[in-house]
């Protein structure tokens, strides 16, 4: 297998504005990031990737771009931007940045000028058409909900966005638009930022044919995302943009792409194919989700999840290159979502994640405040919630449809919501854990007193020092990074076991992902009898059974 930088790295993904706020406005910031550096160089990461730093009025918190080349002004200047690039790689820290290119705000000075009238040279930038029969062009349902079209007065014509009304979907057909793209790309690399982690880019090529889908979402709309995930011409875009920009530089490239199988992952992130490094795909995020999609309390059924991860790494290897992640701004807390987040198991079970995935094959995404096992909120009230999507989620299944009762919807979105992932990090257990001395612009978890990475850092039976351990041993054995991986026992609903092979190299790992105690299978033990020792464990002495979220890692 061909050897890369990429494949070694762990990477770290912060969320800007709930990482650090220097100046107390309640905002995460730049020089809060940087003054946070030497903590991320504790933990030994190699890569940030930044969700969107660039100037955005904020719909869809940053996710909305209004000018690709200039920092938000809540996030600093391009002077903070420069400093912190510049300390960063002082401290053997690559940047990765967001990629937004699905879609601009509407505030973007090409929307602007693509609304005013139809000649307008920035009209083609952006996807217009017709009414049909006085309607939208199709019955197509933006992913935060209602239509994925809105209706202009100006020109009378209607234009896309699959996500909120202030994203309007860029049109990848016209050629001057990808120019300005793949320019704007070749800016950044050549500030010396050190790749990209691209927005819902399986979503650029949109149908040939612009017709109705079967209607699948909650009010009524066919799930837009399911009609254009892998359209005919992105495989097409990607080498383009790999030819004019990628190529050039020696970049980690991520793509987000929902609807991806491992067959068109297999294109993306081809080792032979000049497109991206690797995909985050989402089968098993998706684990949980039922008619309602993910807005349901239907709890994860362990032998499908090793299915889907399983598939990942066995259809994969050789070929493409996976990312490995349970965690990031749009998933909720995993420890509260599939483990146990109490007391009492929280420490075992945030490091018995933590090891079944960092023992994988592909490069682990650490999501800004997993090291220390923070956890979902406990939301109540829709008026604490920030996230568009759940806003909207809750319009439509509490006040519309009445679906849910408000007491039902506020314990689902407490469980799925986008806004778990986006409290404030918990630096300590002074006020706003440490955040920030004015008003967060979203609540931190009441747990700060108790969950903050102060208390984790000197500790060496911490969650934040396992998680330091898990990415010291990747860099030291080879055989994490490279070995082949093997499934035991896929039927099993408690144990989470397998194997990974490099040469005569063999690593044995047992994650227990239930809270009862569990007697080995007879061959597995017969296994560890030959082991040459320990690599990591989460709990402290021996014992002959697995204990509740126990994870151990033989060498065989
Ligand atoms: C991606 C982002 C998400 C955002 C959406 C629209 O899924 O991760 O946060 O809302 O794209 O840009
Ligand atoms: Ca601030």
């Amino acid at each position: 297998m061909q050897k890369k930088w990429w494949k070694e790295a762990v990477v770290y993904q912060i969320y800007p504005k709930s990482f650090m706020d220097s100046n107390g406005d309640g905002i995460g910031d730049l020089p809060g990031i940087i003054s946070k550096l030497d903590y991320l160089k504790d933990l030994g990461i190699n890569v940030i990737w930044f969700s969107p730093l660039y100037k955005s009025p904020n719909k869809d918190n940053g996710y909305d771009i209004s000018d690709y080349q200039a920092i938000q002004e809540a996030f600093g200047t391009m002077e903070d931007f420069d400093r912190m690039l510049e300390e960063a790689h002082k401290r053997g820290i690559k940047v990765v940045m967001d990629l937004v290119v699905n879609h601009t705000s509407d505030q973007h000075k090409w929307f602007i000028e693509s609304r005013k009238s139809k000649d307008n040279p920035y009209r083609d930038y952006y996807i217009w058409r017709d009414p049909k029969d006085g309607k939208e062009p199709t019955n197509w349902g933006a992913c935060f909900g209602g239509s994925a079209w809105q209706y202009d007065e100006t020109t009378g014509q209607y234009y896309l966005h699959q996500f909120a009304i202030e994203q309007a979907d860029l049109n990848w057909e016209n050629e001057t638009v990808r120019k300005e793209i793949f320019d704007m790309m070749n800016w950044w690399c050549q500030k010396g930022i050190d790749g990209f982690r691209m927005d819902v880019i399986s979503l650029i090529s949109k149908p040939d044919v612009y017709e109705d889908g079967p209607i699948n979402t909650g009010d009524g709309y066919s799930g837009v995302g399911a009609i254009t995930a892998n359209g005919p011409r992105v495989h097409e875009y990607l080498k383009m943009m790999n030819k004019e920009v990628l190529s050039k530089y020696d970049l980690l490239t991520v793509g987000e792409t929902s609807g991806v199988t491992t067959e068109e992952a297999k294109k993306y992130a081809g080792s032979d194919t000049n497109e991206l490094n690797m995909v985050f795909q989402f089968e098993h995020v998706d684990v949980d989700a039922d008619e309602h999609g993910k807005w349901t309390m239907k709890p994860m059924h362990l032998p499908d999840l090793k299915a889907i991860m399983s598939k990942w790494q066995t259809e994969l290897e050789g070929k493409a290159w996976n990312s490995l992640y349970w965690n990031n701004h749009d998933q909720p807390r995993v420890i509260s979502r599939w483990g146990n987040d109490s007391e009492e198991y929280r420490e075992v079970c945030a490091k018995m994640f933590a090891t079944c995935l960092h023992m994988m094959q592909g490069t682990p995404y650490v999501y800004q405040g997993e090291e220390i096992g923070m956890t979902n909120f406990p939301f109540t009230e829709i008026d604490q919630v920030d996230d568009v999507e759940s806003v909207h989620i809750y319009d439509t299944y509490v006040k519309e449809n009445k679906e849910y009762t408000h007491e039902q919807m506020m314990k689902i979105i407490s469980k799925k919501g986008r806004d778990n992932a986006r409290t404030p990090m918990q630096w300590d257990d002074s006020e706003n854990g440490g955040f920030s001395t004015g008003t967060p612009w979203l609540a931190v978890n009441p747990n700060y007193t108790v969950i903050n990475a102060k208390s984790q850092v000197n500790d060496p039976n911490s969650i934040f020092s396992y998680y330091k351990k898990l990415i010291r041993l990747r860099k030291e054995h080879e055989i994490i990074v490279y070995g082949t991986y093997d499934l035991l026992y896929p039927e099993d609903e408690k144990l989470y076991v397998f194997t990974r092979t490099l040469g005569e190299e063999k690593l044995l790992v047992i994650c227990n992902f239930s809270e009862e105690t569990v007697e080995l299978p007879e061959d597995l033990k017969a296994m560890i009898v030959e082991q040459k020792g320990i690599l990591i464990r989460n709990y402290s002495e021996e014992s002959e059974k697995i204990r509740p979220y126990e994870a151990i890692v033989y060498q065989l």
